[in-house]
Parts: C-alpha cells; sequence; structure tokens
C-alpha cells in the first residue's frame, strides 16, 4: 500500500478554484502559488517516488516508528475506538495501527475525492474485513460530521500521520487541531506524526534529491497550469530551489526564474525578472515541546510520544 497524499477536488471545481487562485497567486509580491495543487496524477505519484527516496527520511522514520511501537499506541488508545484519518491514503502507516488496534468500531478515512475514497475503501474492507469502514467524502479543513457506527465506541482517535501539519501556516495548523479537537469529543484522543528541526543539510538534501524528484514535484506545479489553464511556462527556464529559513524553521520551495521573461497565463502576462522567485511550499519543522505547546493551544493535553534515536520524527499522543 502507498503513501498517503492530498487528493484532488471534483474536476469542475478545481479549474475556477485553480485559475483564480494561480493568477491572484502570481500577481502577488512575492509571486505565489498554493502548495495543495500540487497533487494532480502526476503530483501523486511523483510525491510516493519522493516518499521512497534515500533523501525523504520522514516517511521512512515514521513507518519504523510505527513499526516499532503501533502495539504501545494502540495501548494507550484503549480498545473499540472509532478511528478517523484526516486526508486518508491507503498507507502502511493505517494498516500497522489498524492492526494493532484491540477490536476498532471503525475506520472512517476522510478525502475531498469520493472516487479516490471509494477505491481505498474497497481495499480496507478486503484487508480488514472484520472493521467496518465508513468513509467520507470532505475536505477535512471544513467541518464534516461522521456517520452513525454499529458498535458503540469508546472513544474517537483522530490520526494524523505524515507531518501534513506541516503544510499549514502555524496559525491555520492550531485551527485544525482546534478542529480537531472539537471532532474527537470529550475522552477523545489525537495521534500526530509530526517532523523534527534537525541539521540544515539534511532537512535540505530531503526537499533537493540527487535524482531530481523533489524537482519534478516542484515543476509539476507549472506543468499544471500550461496543460489545465493554457499556461505558457517553459519548465527550463524555472529552477527548483529548497531552504531552510531558519527563523520561521521552515523549508521553503521555489521555483526561480533563470532569466528575465514574460509568460502568458490564462489570457494574463506574467513578467518574471531573472532571480526571481514563485514560493511554492512551506515545510514547518517542529520540536517536541513546540508540537506540544501548538497542541496545548488548541486544547489538547500531551500523553505520550514516540521519536526515533536521532530524533528525526515523532508521533505525538494527545488527550482531549
Ligand atoms: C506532504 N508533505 C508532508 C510533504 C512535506 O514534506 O512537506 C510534501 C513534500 N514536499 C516536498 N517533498 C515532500
Amino acid at each position: 500500500m502507498s503513501a498517503p497524499a492530498p487528493r484532488p477536488r471534483v474536476r469542475a471545481d478545481i479549474d475556477r478554484a485553480f485559475l483564480e487562485d494561480v493568477v491572484a497567486g502570481l500577481s502577488a509580491t512575492p509571486k505565489t502559488l498554493p502548495s495543495k495543487y500540487f497533487y494532480d496524477a502526476a503530483g501523486s505519484e511523483l510525491f510516493e517516488r519522493i516518499c521512497e527516496l534515500p533523501e525523504y527520511y520522514p516517511t521512512r522514520t515514521e513507518r519504523a516508528l510505527l513499526q516499532q511501537h503501533a502495539d504501545a499506541m494502540a495501548d494507550a488508545l484503549g480498545p473499540r475506538v472509532l478511528l478517523i484519518e484526516p486526508g486518508a491514503g491507503s498507507g502502511e502507516k493505517t494498516q500497522l495501527l489498524l492492526q494493532a488496534l484491540d477490536r476498532p468500531a471503525a475506520y472512517v478515512p476522510v478525502d475531498i475525492s469520493g472516487e479516490y475514497l471509494a477505491e481505498v475503501a474497497h481495499g480496507w474492507r478486503s484487508q480488514f474485513p472484520h472493521i467496518e469502514v465508513l468513509p467520507v467524502a470532505a475536505d477535512f479543513t471544513q467541518a464534516f460530521s461522521v456517520p452513525r457506527v454499529t458498535a458503540t465506541p469508546s472513544r474517537r482517535v483522530v490520526f494524523f500521520p505524515g507531518s501534513t501539519l506541516g503544510n499549514f501556516e502555524p496559525s491555520a495548523a492550531r485551527q485544525l487541531l482546534s478542529a480537531f479537537r472539537k471532532l474527537a469529543g470529550e475522552g477523545g484522543r489525537l495521534l500526530l506524526g509530526v517532523d523534527l528541526q534537525k541539521d540544515v543539510s539534511i532537512l535540505e538534501r530531503a526537499y533537493d534529491d540527487a535524482a531530481g524528484v523533489t524537482a519534478a514535484f516542484n515543476r509539476n506545479l507549472l506543468m499544471r497550469i500550461n496543460r489545465e489553464l493554457g499556461g505558457r511556462f517553459d519548465l527550463d527556464s524555472f529552477a527548483h530551489v529548497a531552504r531552510y529559513d531558519d527563523t520561521h524553521h521552515r523549508i521553503e520551495m521555489h521555483l526561480r526564474s533563470t532569466r528575465d521573461q514574460v509568460v502568458s497565463v490564462a489570457g494574463t502576462a506574467v513578467r518574471f525578472r531573472s532571480g526571481e522567485t514563485i514560493h511554492t511550499e512551506n515545510s514547518y519543522k517542529y520540536t517536541p515541546e513546540s508540537v506540544r505547546a501548538l497542541a496545548a493551544a488548541a486544547g489538547w493535553r500531551a500523553q505520550a510520544r514516540w521519536l526515533d534515536p536521532d530524533c528525526w520524527f515523532g508521533v505525538f499522543l494527545f488527550a482531549a
């Protein structure tokens, strides 16, 4: 089973929202594009390849934490939990957790794409025939309701692995954790996977791999604009840039124009100076203490945590 990645919206919605966001982002100073548009079919495939790169440690480190500690996590969560996974993939990490849980009441994968969900739900049901799987097609950053479960759950557990939280600005991350707090309700739990601060060279290599997969992932955004919005980006004149911003504790990804140029995007002429960049993604890196503080501000109390020996990645358990 492959790594989870955000899935695209219904097509008609995308086109309008995509166009508006692209025009707004490229008209702004400095220029930006929202990272959520990375994940069309080609981008999702590239992201899956990123997850297996030698330089991209987060996926394998978090997977190892689940392989080693899923039983302890399951013990801490207790029997008959209702497991809710916002932005659910078909991931091995969920599989490891579901296997370890004591008689889970149900599994609720939440994803924006109903089509994708139907596919993964089928996989989950055949793999775990004894677990009720109740997919919810929704944007997990907005409120959604959880379907009625046949068995009576002991509590709700929100599972949010993959350090997806890192792609949210800190205030949006706090809001998201508050929404998860509401979703989990009294007695609820949050099991959260977060990438941690470390040596800059390790971070920058993880986002600028030798095989150029992350560069292709970044440039795919321009390719997508060309494909879907009739853009005229010359991909060879935009360089992939990944750098760590020590002040904000985040990896920034940019696309840097290698020359002065004017690019037509959906009838709008966008002017680039040589060296000017489009800021395409932030990936915030936390410390165990800053994760705890962020979660506390959203109404969560730290209960347990599992870190790898190098303290590169953490899985944190919080109680409502
Ligand atoms: C999905 N997300 C957690 C990834 C990250 O590490 O921020 C996205 C990514 N961007 C470049 N490589 C991976």
